[in-house]
């Protein structure tokens, strides 16, 4: 791995700390859709536990402008109570929902409780990288830890703890930094990357990818963008940029473009895919991810996928395990694949 970074396993033990985690899960009336971004990090936390570290967890939700409780992290909060007993892993710990409650907060580290902090976001603080609000929390705490990959391309107070206190890496986050420097470093040509889904600041990446990649291909809501975002002095070469036509409802890739897009991806050598090809979660408009999902799982290449309809198209066909790699944060991966760089470590 090329970037230096300190590992969890270097941590002193009996010492306490902020663990960021990321916990902004897809969850529809109460309940999580997917739980795999907290899982990754059970074995981060089993290691903390055992050097008898005491923890106090931070993450966010969603882009809440103000407290939202549609947004609170009491529900991922729960989630990892269960997960921690599915694991054998007997903690008790306390959900707190307020930042400036360090006595709560103090009492419950030194009572050996995990602490549980709610959505980082109902903050200003966080999103405007102003660490004020977290001020309390590192007064009862030693060091910090992050084990939140799909986070880390943002540059805000939680994330750029790591300039204000010792820090160290989760197991998680080392793992998938790792995985995409080692695609970087020695890929297998000829790479195709596939751009989808409906976060359009991701159209801010395509001229850094099509630097890495030998092609491009672009579907869900960014076509429709993207002639207003490409515009000179940007450069594109024709070939290396295929750009989807959307159905009539422009809701999905139509049946010309997911020929093309198949036809391309056969050929590939490193297929990274990141976002759906439509808006998945209608079934009428899941046709163009479905076969794009199968086309790359059915592909030799060394594949890499990120993004939560992404990997529940390839789970919906039964072929995540043919994906030799999956992220768990596309803005992520694309920031690390493009600027070889991320504000976690910066
Ligand atoms: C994600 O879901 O990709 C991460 O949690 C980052 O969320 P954000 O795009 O709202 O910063």
């Amino acid at each position: 791995m090329k970037t230096e970074l300190r590992s969890v396993v270097e941590i002193l033990p009996e010492t306490r700390l902020i663990l960021r985690l990321d916990t902004d899960l897809p969850i529809e009336d109460g309940v999580i859709l997917d739980n795999s971004r907290l899982k990754k990090s059970i074995k981060t936390i089993e290691f903390l536990l055992k050097n008898n570290c005491k923890i106090a967890i931070i993450g966010h939700r969603g882009r809440p402008t103000d407290k939202d409780e549609n947004l609170s992290l009491k529900t991922v909060y729960l989630e990892l109570v269960s997960l921690l007993e599915e694991n054998y892993i007997e903690v008790e710990s306390v959900f707190v929902e307020n930042f400036e409650d360090n006595e709560k907060i103090d009492l419950a580290l030194a009572a050996n409780q995990i602490v549980f902090m709610e959505n980082l976001r109902f903050w200003r603080g966080e999103e405007e990288n102003d660490p004020t609000f977290l001020k309390a929390l590192m007064e009862v705490t030693q060091y910090f830890v992050n084990d939140a990959f799909g986070v880390a391309h943002r540059r805000q107070a939680s994330i750029t703890l790591h300039k204000l206190m010792p820090a160290f890496y989760g197991l998680s986050f080392l793992d998938e930094v790792r995985k995409i420097e080692e695609v970087l470093e020695n890929p297998k040509h000829p790479i195709m990357v596939i751009l989808g889904g409906a976060k359009t600041d991701k159209l801010t990446y395509l001229p850094g990818l099509l630097k890495i990649a030998d092609q491009v291909l672009v579907g869900g809501k960014l076509p429709a963008l993207i002639q207003d975002s490409l515009q000179p002095p940007f450069d594109i070469e024709k070939e290396k940029l295929v750009v989807a036509d959307l159905k009539e409802n422009g809701l999905d890739i139509n049946e010309e473009s997911i020929h093309k897009f198949k036809e391309i991806i056969e050929r590939g050598g490193t297929i990274i895919w990141s976002g759906a090809m439509g808006n998945f979660e209608v079934e009428e408009n899941q046709r163009g991810t479905s076969e794009i999902a199968l086309a790359v799982a059915s592909s030799d290449a060394y594949k890499i996928i990120a993004g939560g309809d992404t990997r529940a198209s390839l789970i919906k066909l039964g072929v995540l395990e043919r994906i030799n790699f999956v992220c768990s944060g596309g803005g992520a991966l694309l920031e690390l694949l493009t600027k070889r760089s991320l504000a976690a470590w910066e």
